[in-house]
């Protein structure tokens, strides 16, 4: 992926809090929950950005978002260079169809009453523009069968699918209005394993036949590999390293991504018997009561003082020179980043 490729979502300082209320009648804000708690990363044309991170971490209320579903509480997103979270009515609407998301759940996001015809060609009618109505049937069975399903199946309902197909029906939905972004929440955490590697082989070839830019999120650090160009580490609200997926992989330098990455199965016998397993200790803590200084500090084997007082900027370690040109430059939040190999990434030849 060419390093120059035009910027296409901005992201800085995003930030979500949900109050946290008491009382019926009288409700009182008594807290609030930091879902999301100061996201940056910036999506290039053509490129998959994966964001991963355990249950919780706040990666669909980043996706809700991106896609404007839901307004930040403080922060911008840009898209093409324009603060999205600031537009409304039409201009964002003229935003939104650029901007599209592929839901997790194929079982629940796709309304069991309409036919797969009407799901596919709901984005219609809420953008018009997009098609005449005499062309949409024509463009609904076009889409089925980019997405690898029979045209002729148009008429059919959501139940009459598997698993894999009702996520393509997502899909073919998510591209009706011929979208720049696909914000992917966690797209094939619902399938059969044997259904997944499919799935994400046909979205690895919609995005070369459609010039998308993806935003791939995933609970885990195997499923994005494949597929992304970048890699974002999220714990708690806030991503904690990112860079090219090699850099991440190979080169992890924050303990949570080490820890992850120590837990990704291993195929090869030869590396499975080389790594070395990280066990955190304690739970994620609740977003309600996020811990001082560095927020992964309450299960970290490194942690000293300096971590409970001082917030780690997300930026190149000073061991990989603080040199973003550098062979293995990436972000990393940590105090103490340094290099160590988890996994050999690739059988040895
Ligand atoms: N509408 C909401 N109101 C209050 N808390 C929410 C809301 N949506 C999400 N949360 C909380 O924000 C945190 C992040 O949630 P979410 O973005 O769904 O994480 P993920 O997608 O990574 O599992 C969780 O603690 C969740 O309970
Ligand atoms: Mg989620």
């Amino acid at each position: 992926m060419a390093e120059e490729a035009e910027a296409i979502l901005e992201v800085r300082g995003l930030v979500k809090h949900y109050p946290l209320t008491q009382g019926v009648l009288f409700r009182k804000e008594v807290g609030s929950v930091k879902a999301v708690d100061g996201v940056d990363f910036t999506l290039r044309r053509g490129e998959t950005l994966g964001i991963v991170g355990e249950s919780g971490c706040g990666k669909s209320t980043v996706a809700r978002m991106l896609v404007n579903l839901e307004r930040p509480t403080v922060g911008s997103i840009k898209y093409k260079g324009e603060d999205i979270t600031r537009l409304s009515g039409r201009a964002l609407k003229a935003v939104r169809r650029n901007i599209q998301m592929v839901f997790q759940d194929p079982y629940t996001s796709l309304n069991p009453r309409m036919t797969v015809g009407d799901i596919i060609g709901e984005p219609y009618e809420i953008h018009p523009e997009a098609a005449p109505k005499g062309d949409r049937r024509k463009k609904v069975q076009e889409l089925l069968d980019v997405v690898g399903l029979n045209p002729e199946h148009i008429n059919r309902y959501p139940h009459q699918f598997s698993g894999g197909q009702r996520q393509r029906i997502g899909i073919a939905r998510g591209l009706a209005l011929r979208p720049e972004v696909i914000v992917a929440d966690e797209p094939v955490s619902a399938l059969d394993v044997s259904v997944q590697a499919q799935v994400i082989n046909l979205m690895d070839r919609l995005q070369n036949e459609f010039d998308l830019s993806y935003v791939f999120i995933a609970h885990d650090l195997s499923i994005v590999r494949h597929i992304s160009d970048r890699v974002g580490v999220m714990y708690l609200g806030r991503i904690v390293e990112i860079g090219r997926d090699a850099e991440i992989y190979d080169h992890p330098t924050h303990p949570y991504t080490q820890a992850l990455l120590s837990a990704v199965p291993v195929p090869d016998p030869e590396a499975r018997a080389h790594r070395e397993r990280i066990i955190l200790a304690g739970d994620v803590p609740s977003p309600t009561n996020v811990p001082s200084g560095c927020r992964f500090r309450t299960r970290c084997w490194k942690a000293q003082e300096r971590c409970a007082q001082e917030v780690p900027t997300l930026a190149v370690p000073p061991h990989l020179g603080g040199d973003p040109t550098g062979p293995a430059a990436h972000d990393s939040a940590c105090h103490f980043a340094e290099e160590k190999q988890v996994v050999r990434a690739e059988p040895r030849p």
